[in-house]
């Protein structure tokens, strides 16, 4: 055997055991008459010890040993004088008697420890030496686990794990796609998939009833810390089932890794409209982890007809008058904000990424008096009116946009989430799971001037809504919905249309002429002809999943080898260019 125990294993029971084991060199003590070498692997570290007096050539040679060196030590557990309680190998050491040095290593670019000082992208320069780092490789071991129980689960309840191509063909919708050319088929292009739908939906089509992969995807768009070029998914479809079906299997999935994963037993998932997380959050993935709803004061595309508060003003004032939207939030408590403390959120939400052209204060004191930032428009009574209809509480303060509708709203829903951060209600160790449910079908892109699906064109609009395709698509409701996570899209799917006509339809209604539709999509609907079942499933993003575990927002720490902010590989350095003859043989071009 090439070592008989891990660095992680040995303890006090172990004592006076001959033991060889392997590992690289974390760091060594030269004290004079002792060197003491912390050998590690996967599994932990364990204290070396060299005694000039027992042994002064060995300790010698283990002062020659530099940091990452790999070796194979052989020698007997004894107990340790200086115990370290924070070690789970703490209570001993190893007498070592050989040592030989399996291969050498240069001095690493950054120290192998928990508080490194290496930079981003000297770590991911290196990346096989940052994984050695316990921190990352326990960020790994957790994706590990959270694969391990999602087929746990899946498995138990009858779905197959299937996998689909990776060369697949292009198609229009959805994000760019990574192409790949074809030296077989010249001037042709296969493209990577964005995901395995279609392939899914054939399989159901197959009558596999279940399915299951966890694949890789990979879209061609700006990155950002929960987006990478190549990402994972937990991929799903069903067949014979209504959402509710869909709801069900999937919270059961989700409530499984909690409990195995974390340890944490959750609540039911709560549901949630589109229209509500838009009105009450001002996005489609709020975090519900804390309250702080949107109140609106103007709203002129509601149907609800909110009390239009401003209109009770002395003077008018400008701002309130032109909006087509106002509303705000209550941060519970901040009454005292300084006007130093003002000003930088109103700097804040100035910011290009928010958007706001300015920030209106209401204070409600804790003397229940009511002070605020528009005091020369609204007098005490008018501002006491705007705090009841905020309900806010003496002590608190109540933050105000006005402007265009869906600017204010992703403004606000920036806004609420750094207040809630400011105020410590995004505990990242507190988790709150839910569905975001009766999306819209379609929605306008106003740069093309046509509709797009939000989810996509597989999705089924609600039974109800369909006579409503052809005369007022921006109505139409689909059966498609989102599980959203500490305000985190975690995953999304739909009820799929399973009818040629209905697909044709659909994407008549996206634009496409039904050559284009045959073209591109001609292999689905004609296999819909062939007995295709009803059918939905559901995608998770697996990174961010692992990531949310994690405790983290970035999903890059969960990846084994991940791709910088510009898409790049810095440790293969890649893309790269390719040589003339390879160009030449894909027949693309060739370089003067
Ligand atoms: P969707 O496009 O919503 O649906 O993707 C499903 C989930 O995948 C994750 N995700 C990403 N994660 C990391 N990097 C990215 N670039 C990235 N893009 C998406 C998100 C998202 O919720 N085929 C459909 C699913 C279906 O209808 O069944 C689909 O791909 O967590």
């Amino acid at each position: 055997m090439f070592r008989s125990h891990t660095c992680g294993e040995l303890k006090i029971n172990h004592v006076n055991t001959q033991v060889t084991l392997c590992g690289l060199l974390q760091r060594s003590r030269n004290l004079g008459g002792m060197t003491f070498i912390d050998l590690r692997d996967r599994y932990g570290i364990t204290q070396l010890v060299f005694n000039m007096d027992v042994n002064a050539q060995l300790c010698e040679q283990a002062r020659t040993l530099g940091r990452e060196f790999v070796l194979k030590v052989t020698g007997t557990v004894a107990e340790r004088s200086n115990k370290n309680a924070k070690m789970p190998t703490g209570d001993i050491e190893i007498n070592v008697t050989a040592v030989e040095v399996l291969n050498e290593s240069l001095t690493p670019p950054f120290t192998i420890e928990e508080n490194t000082d290496g930079g981003d992208e000297l770590r991911m320069k290196y990346r096989y030496l940052d994984l050695r780092r316990p921190s990352v490789r326990a960020n790994l071991e957790l994706r590990h686990k959270v694969a391990a129980e999602t087929r746990t689960y899946l498995n138990s309840q009858n779905f197959l794990e299937v996998e689909t191509p990776v060369l697949i063909k292009s198609t229009p919708e959805g994000a760019r796609d990574f192409v790949v050319p074809s030296r077989m088929n010249q001037g042709q292009f296969y493209a990577l998939p964005q995901s395995p739908q279609t392939f899914k939906q054939l399989l159901m089509v197959a009558n596999f009833d279940k399915y299951y992969q966890i694949v890789k995807c990979f879209r061609d768009e700006d990155l950002r810390a929960d987006r990478q070029p190549e990402f994972t998914q937990i991929d799903c479809e069903m067949s014979f089932v209504e959402q509710e079906d869909i709801l069900k299997m999937f919270e059961g999935l989700v409530r499984h890794l909690f409990k195995n994963v974390k340890g944490i037993e959750i609540p039911e998932l709560s549901r949630m409209t589109y229209a509500d997380a838009m009105k009450f959050y001002g996005n489609d993935k709020p975090d519900i982890r804390f309250e702080m709803k949107i109140t609106e004061l103007k709203n002129m595309d509601s149907e609800s007809g909110e009390e239009q508060l401003w209109k009770g003003a002395g003077d008018a004032f400008k701002v309130f008058e032109d909006a087509q939207y106002i509303a705000g939030i209550c941060a519970r408590g901040c009454a005292s904000y300084t006007r130093k403390q003002t000003d930088e959120l109103t700097d804040w939400v100035k910011r290009p990424q928010i958007g706001a052209t300015g920030l209106i204060f209401i204070k409600h004191n804790s003397d229940g008096t009511a002070t605020s930032s528009i005091n020369k428009f609204f007098n005490e009574d008018e501002l006491k009116k705007i705090c009841t209809h905020f309900k806010s509480v003496p002590g608190d303060l109540i933050l105000i946009l006005a402007g265009e509708k869906n600017k204010m709203q992703k403004a606000l829903s920036e806004l609420r989430l750094e207040i809630g951060e400011r105020l410590g209600l995004r505990d990242r160790s507190k988790f709150s799971a839910h569905w975001v449910i009766d999306f819209p079908l379609l929605e306008w892109n106003d740069d093309v001037k046509r509709w797009h699906a939000m989810h996509h064109p597989f999705t089924s609009p609600k039974i109800e809504d369909i006579d409503l395709l052809k005369t007022n698509p921006g109505q139409v409701r689909a059966n498609a919905y989102d599980m959203v996570i500490n305000g985190v899209e975690i995953g999304g799917g739909s009820i799929r249309i399973h009818n040629k006509e209905l697909q044709q339809t659909m994407f008549e209604v996206l634009g496409f002429t039904s050559e284009k539709a045959q073209e591109q999509f001609g292999f689905l609907m004609n296999a819909f002809q062939y007995g295709a079942p009803p059918h939905g499933g559901i995608a998770f993003g697996f990174d961010r999943l692992c990531a949310l575990f994690g405790g983290a927002d970035t999903i890059r720490d969960f990846i084994a080898f991940p791709k910088n902010n510009s898409g790049r590989d810095m440790m293969i350095d890649a893309p790269s260019a390719i040589d003339d003859e390879q160009l030449k043989e894909l027949n693309i071009y060739t370089r003067k």
